[in-house]
């Protein structure tokens, strides 16, 4: 089977880009630049971004045994960086850098057949190319003049990044490497991992016991069946209720959950999570203490069934934000299955789907036969309303945000705008307002609302409803919440900002 090998130089978009090599039907693995190794069937390498810089001391370096000469290969700003170094080019530190979307001028070139001359792509660097060797030439050019691709032989370097949904053409680029330039043939699919990973999970578990962990979510409900198919009456589901969930939202994951004839036992420990979120306000810290108290339920729980596994639906962007799994990549936030989870645990962890993006996990949900209706929720964060409730979280907090998420979902609904987002929800802000009720004086919370359009939810852009639509979800909120006085619509893309505010 013909392969294409990413070497992870520690960027967020690394997964992704192995991913979007799966899309085009070619297996593709990551590895770390000190591990590198090829086989016969790696038909080509692509080198990833990267936080640092190539010139600064220490920094990551090109593979030992990577052949420039023989296999084609791509890399990506920090991968560029390394190609024109080595081919006798500098880097160096921009005077401001480029970050979000930039238009770039393209050349005649194999990489970009099929792609219009001038591109709308996404940036994101401090560092550019200050000189090329004479044997290099440019192939694409920023509209402030930065380099932003080069090629030389079987090599080409992209400043910018095709991995993501936000630069146009971008799978076309990269299929123009994979099939095109790379030569690579190959049938991968998501069939082909349904059985590689139920086969995975046999072999991993034996005859132990798993327990569980459902959030209500796609990842953990995903998970959870494939488990199933893989060691059947030796999982047991567990749905934690820690009060944190949108409205009536715990009942209606529960009905689907059974449908989907999973043994699911419900645990009440709503008393536990608000008693260990008192006084907590740092996001990361409100992170950790939701990890831990999960975690507390899940072991007393796998205590009584005598399960020695804890199994989560982690996927890959909740390792990529919490570090990458080369330990280059900047902490974005400890997403709570990943970085909040307590060093010492009881328990092994099973992560089936740590590989996987969302629409992966879709495919696979739907290969398994899980309904599109439960596959299509919008993605909901494992700590739930904790990291939307800004500041201290209390009981009276949550039931405010409840129902201002709850008048929010249901407006959309009216207004048959409830798909038209990838995700949308209501956030509580940690300020107070003034605003005027009745002819009486008001003075209360601030409701932030956000939706975000997104393929994988690394990176987004902020959803441009009909204003009549957002102007009655926000009159209805302060009209039927006595506790608001303000409602705000968030404007920010993914970068800079992040789709969760905590
Ligand atoms: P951010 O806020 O990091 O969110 O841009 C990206 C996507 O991930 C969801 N999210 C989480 N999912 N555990 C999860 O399972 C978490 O701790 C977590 N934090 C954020 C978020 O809703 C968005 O879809």
């Amino acid at each position: 089977m013909h392969e294409i090998v990413v070497v992870d130089y520690g960027s967020q978009y690394t997964p992704l880009l192995a991913r979007r090599i799966r899309e085009l039907g070619v297996f593709s693995r990551i590895v770390d630049s000190k591990r590198f190794e090829i086989t016969k069937d790696t038909k080509g390498v692509i080198l990833s971004g990267g936080p640092q810089s190539v010139y600064e001391r220490g920094s990551l370096k090109l593979p030992e045994k990577i052949d420039l000469t023989n296999v084609p290969t791509l890399g990506i700003c920090y991968g560029m960086h390394l190609l024109v170094e080595s081919l006798g080019g500098r880097i160096s530190a921009g005077s401001s850098g480029e970050y979000g979307a930039t238009i770039v001028e393209l050349e005649k070139d194999e990489l970009f057949e099929g792609v219009p001359d001038n591109l709308k792509v996404l940036m994101s660097h401090g560092d550019s190319v200050l000189s090329l060797s004479d044997d290099c030439e440019v192939i694409a050019k920023s509209s402030r003049g930065i380099v932003a691709g080069i090629r030389k032989d079987l090599l080409r370097g992209l400043q910018f990044h095709p991995e993501v949904c936000h630069t146009e053409f971008g799978k076309r680029i990269l299929a123009n490497f994979v099939r095109g330039i790379c030569k690579a043939e190959g049938d991968w699919s998501i069939k082909v991992l349904e059985k590689d990973l139920i086969e995975g999970i046999k072999r991993h578990v034996g005859e132990e016991k798993v327990i569980a962990g459902l959030s209500g979510g796609v990842d953990s409900s995903v998970a959870a069946v494939i488990t199933s198919r893989a060691i059947g009456t030796n999982l047991t589901g567990v749905f934690v209720d820690h009060g944190l969930m949108r409205e009536r939202e715990a009942d209606e994951i529960l009905s689907i959950l059974r449908e989907l004839r999973m043994n699911v036992r419900v645990l009440d420990a709503k008393d536990l999570f608000f008693s260990r979120l008192k006084g907590v306000v740092d996001p990361e810290q409100k992170r950790r203490v939701i990890g831990e108290a999960f975690i507390e339920v899940f072991e007393r729980e796998a205590r009584k069934l005598g399960a020695t596994f804890l199994l989560q639906g982690t996927i890959m962007s909740d390792v990529i934000e919490s570090g990458s799994s080369s330990g280059t990549s900047d902490k974005i936030k400890s997403h709570h299955n990943v970085g909040g989870l307590p060093e010492r645990m009881a328990l092994k962890l099973l992560e089936p789907l740590r590989q996987l993006f969302k629409d992966e996990v879709r495919l696979l949900g739907k290969s398994l036969g899980i309904p599109d209706g439960f596959l299509n929720r919008h993605p909901f964060p494992g700590p739930g309303l904790g990291v939307r409730i800004l500041g201290e979280v209390t009981p009276e907090k949550a039931q405010v945000l409840q129902r201002a998420d709850r008048i929010f979902l249901e407006t959309l609904r009216s207004k048959k705008e409830d798909r038209s987002s990838w995700q949308a929800f209501a956030v509580l802000l940690p300020i107070s307002s003034v605003g005027v009720k009745g002819d009486r004086r008001s003075y209360g919370y601030v409701i932030a609302l956000r939706a975000v359009d997104s393929s994988e939810g690394m990176t987004a852009t902020s959803h441009e409803f009909p204003w009549h639509v957002l102007k009655e979800a926000a009159s209805r909120i302060v009209g039927e919440i006595p506790q608001v006085s303000r409602v705000v619509y968030d404007l920010t893309d993914k970068p800079p900002a992040t789709i969760e505010w905590e």
